[in-house]
């Protein structure tokens, strides 16, 4: 599967899911590569604290263009079980060939109003791949999620007019899911307790169906 994090928003949390999400499929032995089409603060920059920090890679972070995403990634896909896409805020290019090249896009947001409103301009973009009938699934998922934050299965959110549903699993906001992206670090690797690596094993487990789903907890 190609999985792209869209959302034009900075902060919204779109290195964090892809760098965990990524970390999370290598853990349960799938082959999976991380691409990081955000040349400023993106994926690649996890990673290469990681390697400073002298930890193993667990998987391969690559840097792409939009051009190159666009080209069919020198057929990467046959070599590998899954590609996850990270994208930057400011480049609705990279984001539209993450569009192209995707077969499922995940748009972090805070689970607030305000927060979702600012999805609207990336939820076009996905209604327009939609109706070119590219990017076949697409969802928010909510991250940074306050304790009592609920998601109903099957729920929807419709901002602007536009329609999308929302991932049942959600992630929290969590301590050790900010000391992850400064430090290279996985979130299995900083809190033993395992409650922010459950929060993206349910959430891998939705939208890879590698486990059942699970509500948020
Ligand atoms: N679930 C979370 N809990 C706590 N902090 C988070 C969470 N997700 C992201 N963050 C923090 O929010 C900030 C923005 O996240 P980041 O993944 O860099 O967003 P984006 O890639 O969309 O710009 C970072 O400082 C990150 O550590
Ligand atoms: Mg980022």
């Amino acid at each position: 599967m190609i999985v792209a994090l869209l959302n034009q928003t900075r902060g919204a949390g779109r290195t964090t899911l892809a760098v965990q999400i990524a970390g999370e499929l290598a853990l349960q032995g799938q082959r999976v590569a991380l691409l990081d089409a955000d040349g400023h603060s993106g994926a690649l920059e996890w990673a290469e604290a990681r390697r400073r920090n002298s930890l193993p890679a667990l998987f391969q972070t690559i840097g792409v263009s939009s051009r190159e995403l666009r080209g069919g990634l020198w057929g990467l896909q046959a070599t590998l079980d899954h590609l996850i896409i990270d994208t930057p805020s400011h480049s609705a290019d990279a984001l539209r060939s993450a569009l192209l090249a995707a077969d499922t896009v995940l748009l972090p947001t805070r689970p607030e109003r305000p927060a979702m409103g600012r999805c609207a301009a990336t939820m076009q973009l996905v209604a327009e791949a939609q109706a070119a009938e590219l990017a076949t699934t697409a969802a928010l998922v909510f991250t940074r999620a306050p304790i009592g934050t609920s998601v109903e299965p099957g729920a929807e959110v419709t901002v602007c007019g536009l329609r999308l549903p929302v991932a049942a699993s959600m992630v929290r906001e969590r301590m050790s899911f900010a000391l992850s992206r400064g430090t290279g670090l996985l979130v299995h690797e900083i809190d033993l307790a395992g409650q922010a690596e459950g929060d993206v094993r349910r959430l891998v487990g939705e939208v890879f169906g590698v486990l059942p789903a699970v509500a948020g907890g």
